[in-house]
């Protein structure tokens, strides 16, 4: 028996569709072993495995159940590297497997959905190198294409447990009408896969554009403005009004380029990875799991190339002093965590924020009241910053 919430058990069955026309750029077959991973697709296993740990941490801290829910669940392996590495549900898993280790009595519930026979003969394969599960974890491989499956969940389980989305198609993803049944439930957010060089292809193609329509829920992307142009303004236009049409408060992006392998122009976006929320401390978390994997420390874009030669220096913490010097010079003073959270989409993190303010703070600009730390040497969570109005002549 499947449990998502304190209550109720879910009944979802019934049959595959047919499959989707997915453009299968992600991974190469190989009838003798995993599937070969290119290094572009390799990141988002990386965030997903950053990321969970502290989710759980989080939100586990008020509620004993968490679920999990991998929509486009995949094979469970790749090689990687010459390498054998863990498909997302398997990361998932041994997420779960750490959390509930060091948490007694809190339960999980994992359920992977994957439509595709051989897909899911592989991953079950890939389960037992995880199994026995251990305490308080369930994991269920469900044989349903997701996009029948999500909103038959939604519409059995009134009160879902706080849950993780991983939406990783091929192609398109949930239909925005799904993705926002998903995230107008409560501490529940999404990492979606928007494949925008499929998308885009498909977009200019009178023949596969219904697929658009079923996306977006409508015809309306058919009139925008964006469409009528072409390049970098095209695809932020594009992006832009697809995370518009997602129903969430905070919504992170990270760019991806085409990778070698893909034989097509490297500087070319590949896909965004959009984490969608509704919680500031989602969105401050993601953004510290992203911030580093990028080619440049802050940049959001991955190119699979200069990985691991991240630079050293903070960039642009010069910005930072000045966005906030901007928005609270002379305003009533705030909480250290609640200037983050309100300024959560400059790409900055943490530790520039506690730079600034503390350089800020030597200047005289800004005065530091200590409430989460012991000392008036740290600059954490609940601390009380007032940013002192600018002075005579000054400039920021
Ligand atoms: C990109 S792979 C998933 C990779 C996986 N998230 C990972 O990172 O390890 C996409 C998978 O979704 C499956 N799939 C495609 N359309 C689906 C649908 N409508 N419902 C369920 N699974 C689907 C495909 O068979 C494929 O295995």
């Amino acid at each position: 028996m499947m449990r998502l919430n304190n209550g109720s058990p879910l009944r979802v069955g019934g049959g595959l569709s047919p499959e989707d026309a997915g453009m299968a750029a992600d991974v190469v077959q190989d009838d003798d072993g995993p599937q070969h991973l290119k290094q572009v697709s390799r990141i988002k296993h990386i965030i997903l495995q950053k990321y969970l740990p502290s989710w759980e941490v989080i939100l586990g801290s008020k509620n004993r159940r968490l679920c999990y829910f991998d929509c486009y669940a995949g094979p469970g392996a790749y090689e990687f590297e010459g390498q054998k590495v863990d498909g997302s549900p398997i990361i998932a898993v041994r997420a779960a497997q750490e959390y509930l280790a060091k948490v007694k009595a809190h339960q999980m519930t994992v359920i992977l959905v994957e439509k595709d026979e051989k897909q899911r003969a592989s991953l079950d394969t890939e389960l037992k190198r995880v199994q026995p599960y251990g305490q308080g974890l369930q994991v269920h491989v469900m044989a349903e294409d997701v996009k029948e499956f999500v909103p038959k969940l939604l519409g059995q389980v009134p009160n879902l447990a706080p849950s993780f989305f991983m939406v990783d198609p091929y192609g398109h993803p949930l239909t925005v009408p799904i993705l926002n049944g998903i995230l107008q439930r409560p501490q529940t957010e999404a990492l979606i896969n928007f494949m925008y060089y499929r998308i885009n292809m498909d977009a200019g193609n009178a023949k596969v554009q219904h697929h658009l329509d079923a996306m977006f829920g409508d015809g309306e992307w058919r009139t925008q403005a964006f469409l009528r142009g072409g390049g970098w303004n095209r695809e932020q236009g594009f992006l832009e009004y697809f995370k518009c049409q997602i129903k969430a408060q905070y919504k992170l992006q990270f760019r991806i380029r085409c990778d070698v392998e893909d034989g097509v122009a490297k500087s070319r976006t590949k896909y965004y990875l959009i984490h969608a929320s509704n919680h500031p401390k989602a969105a401050l978390l993601m953004k510290e799991v992203m911030w580093p994997l990028g080619d440049e420390e802050g940049l959001f874009d991955f190119s699979g190339e200069k990985h691991g030669m991240l630079f050293s220096s903070s960039p642009r913490e010069e910005e930072l002093r000045r966005a906030l010097l901007q928005e609270y010079s002379g305003k009533e003073e705030v909480e250290f965590d609640q200037l983050r959270e309100e300024t959560w989409d400059l790409p900055f993190i943490e530790k520039h924020y506690r730079s600034v303010v503390k350089q800020l703070k030597e200047e005289d600009l800004v005065e530091i009241t200590p409430v989460s730390s012991k000392t008036d040497r740290g600059l954490k969570k609940k601390d009380r910053v007032r940013f002192l109005p600018p002075k005579e002549g000054g400039s920021i």
